[in-house]
């Protein structure tokens, strides 16, 4: 394609942005959660879906959160600070008396708090029929999580991707029971695009030697939609009625990114303030594709404003998937049987 080209359809990619026309599923950039849920919903409530948003405690989680339970939906809220929990869960119920809200305990950046989450949940013996992985992390400095991991790969994706291969089963068997697909989304960025061939290696990533926190945000954000990729090829091979998406919920001004304090990024803010959203806009996509019967049977594929989108080469790079996948299952499986070594020898 000419660089003329190029230069006309981002221009006409960024009026349709600015100026919200709906794509083809008939929503914009400046949808709401709530406009898609009650049009996807129609007039009826949904008492009987379980969903488990992570990062409800505020931001985009918050308000998905909040539109699916006053729509009948029973959510999970995996909180690491529950007094935080426990003040969405009274926000919501004010505004919906009858809403069902659970909140269990969870820090994503350890796996025994992971399993310990998932035993909790299972153990409670409901349906899951969404899950959504929302919550997200951007570490400005090199921190390492208890298993001795970067903290936002930690977070982002090795929590994630442990969360959902224990819950899987639970999903598996709620489809089909009830004969109601599940739906997985894993909340990604746009961001993911900036990732470079040459600065994706597993082992870096879990332990960088030259931190950047930008790179590992954006590596985190990569790993999220070819894990999504990589399990839908997976579930289509094992014809489990679960579908697994991965989104970009939009730019928008949330506690991810008031984290980043100073004179250089609120100028680029009020500059670019023109194409923030705001946090019911930024909840659409996630509770579209949650949602929609439009997203029946859609799987491994990448949305943003309520719309398919093109994600990056490397994101589509089928082999790449699979390699990220195999290493992160064995290292998971390393670290795993370790922490059980070492509780066994403390018996002996
Ligand atoms: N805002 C944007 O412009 C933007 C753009 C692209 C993608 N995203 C993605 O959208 C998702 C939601 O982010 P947001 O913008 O709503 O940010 P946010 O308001 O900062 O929310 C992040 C959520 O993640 C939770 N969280 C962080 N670390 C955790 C951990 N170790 N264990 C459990 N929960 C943890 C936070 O819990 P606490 O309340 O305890 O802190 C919070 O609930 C993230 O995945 C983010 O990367 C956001």
């Amino acid at each position: 394609m000419s660089v003329g080209i190029q230069v006309c359809a981002m221009m006409k990619e960024t009026v349709k942005y600015l100026a919200g026309i709906a794509g083809p599923s008939g929503y914009g950039s400046n949808t709401t959660a709530e406009q898609v849920v009650a049009e996807e919903f129609g007039c009826c409530s949904h008492p009987h879906l379980t969903a488990i948003i992570t990062g409800a405690t505020s931001g985009i989680g918050a308000e998905a959160a909040r539109v699916l339970a006053k729509r009948g939906v029973r959510v999970v809220i995996p909180a690491r600070d529950l007094k935080k929990g426990y003040q969405v869960k009274e926000k919501i119920l004010k505004e919906s008396p009858e809403a069902e809200i659970i909140l269990l305990e969870i820090d994503l950046c350890s796996f025994s708090s992971i399993q310990q989450f998932c035993s909790q949940f299972l153990s409670l013996n409901l349906p899951l029929n969404i899950l959504i992985n929302n919550a997200g992390k951007f570490a400005h400095k090199m921190e390492l999580s208890e298993e001795k991991v970067e903290m936002t790969f930690a977070t982002n994706y090795l929590g994630h991707f442990l969360l959902t291969e224990l819950l899987m089963e639970k999903m598996a068997e709620t489809a089909a029971e009830t004969k109601i697909q599940g739906r997985i989304v894993n909340v990604s960025s746009v961001i993911h695009s900036w990732v470079k061939r040459q600065h994706f290696y597993f082992n870096q990533m879990l332990q960088p030697s030259n931190y950047n926190s930008t790179r590992a945000y954006a590596q985190s954000k990569l790993a999220i939609i070819l894990h999504a990729k990589e399990l839908a090829r997976q579930i289509k091979l094992r014809k489990v009625n679960v579908t697994v998406n991965a989104v970009h919920p939009g730019i928008v001004k949330t506690g991810i990114i008031r984290d980043h304090k100073g004179f250089i990024t609120d100028s680029l803010f009020f500059m670019a303030s023109k194409f923030l959203k705001s946090i019911p806009q930024g909840a659409s996509t996630t509770c579209y594709v949650a949602t929609s019967p439009q997203m029946e049977g859609v799987s491994g594929r990448y949305y943003a404003d309520c719309n398919e989108m093109q994600c990056s080469l490397l994101a589509n790079d089928d082999a790449q998937a699979l390699d990220l996948w195999r290493q992160t299952c064995a290292f998971i499986r390393q670290r795993l049987r370790r922490r059980q070594r070492r509780e066994l020898e403390q018996f002996e």
